[in-house]
């Protein structure tokens, strides 16, 4: 691919324009896409353009740039995240429609917890969670099983690095959430109250592959006061269900 004369292949480039949109910054100028992604307003104007007429990103009325629906339809279409989203809906619908908040799928995805599924309740809790959004594997519910049952690596890599807290809830000591990671695999759950928000409870199970290894979290984010046997018994089975249906 051609470098430009700051050295970066155009793939760089393009990498690091896509990669300014966030959940929650999802309009963009093109002067603040050049700023962000540290490309000249040139470079930035031009590589702009040509997405815009690859449909991978589009401009909305107001000519703010965001990301296209043709860039989500190659992304979803040959991911194997897809697939275990679409066996595991039903059984979170059903969740859904015991707990009436939150009910949430996540995978691991580079140290964090990526969000592939969240239904939710007019009436329900506050929740940060956002479909395509990440939270930190030692704050929420689904990282902390996720990383329970992560390849040794990854636990010591993240058990090594910053651990950030969200709350004054949030476990931020190493020894102590090696101890919780090691509970959560003698429970095969997490209870995870105020962790992310004071408002909250997060409770999470692990789905396996038909391998047994785990591929994802299951979820659901209740008010911090809820009781949490019900919750985590629907949970429980939905789990086993997806995993039958792998
Ligand atoms: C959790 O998974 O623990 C969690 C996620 C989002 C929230 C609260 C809790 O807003």
């Amino acid at each position: 691919m051609a470098n430009s004369p700051s050295g970066d292949s155009m793939t760089d480039r393009l990498v690091r324009v896509l990669e300014t949109f966030t959940p929650t910054r999802t309009v963009q100028t093109s002067a603040e896409i050049g700023r962000r992604a540290g490309l000249p307003s040139s470079s930035a104007h031009r590589i702009v353009a040509e997405l815009v007429d690859a449909g991978l990103l589009e401009r909305d009325e107001s000519r703010g740039i965001r990301v296209g629906m043709r860039l989500w339809e190659l992304a979803t279409r040959s991911s194997g995240a897809l697939r275990l989203r679409q066996v595991a809906l039903p059984f979170m619908e059903r969740i859904q429609a015991r707990v009436g908040e939150h009910t949430q799928l996540a995978i691991l995805e580079q140290d964090e917890a990526l969000f592939l599924e969240r239904l939710s309740h007019p009436d329900a809790v506050t929740n940060i969670t956002r479909v395509a959004g990440r939270l930190p594997l030692n704050a929420s519910s689904s990282g902390l099983v996720l990383l329970a049952y992560a390849d040794p690596e990854v636990r010591d890599r993240v058990l090594s690095g910053r651990l950030i807290p969200l709350t004054p809830a949030t476990i931020t000591d190493p020894a102590t959430l090696r101890r919780t990671l090691g509970e959560i695999r003698l429970q095969g759950h997490v209870v995870a109250p105020g962790y992310i928000e004071d408002v909250s409870t997060g409770l999470a199970v692990p789905v396996r592959n038909a391998a047994g290894a785990v591929v994802a979290a299951l979820s659901v984010v209740l008010p911090r006061d809820a009781p949490t046997e019900s919750a985590l018994a629907a949970l429980h089975r939905a789990a086993r269900d997806i995993e039958r249906a792998l």
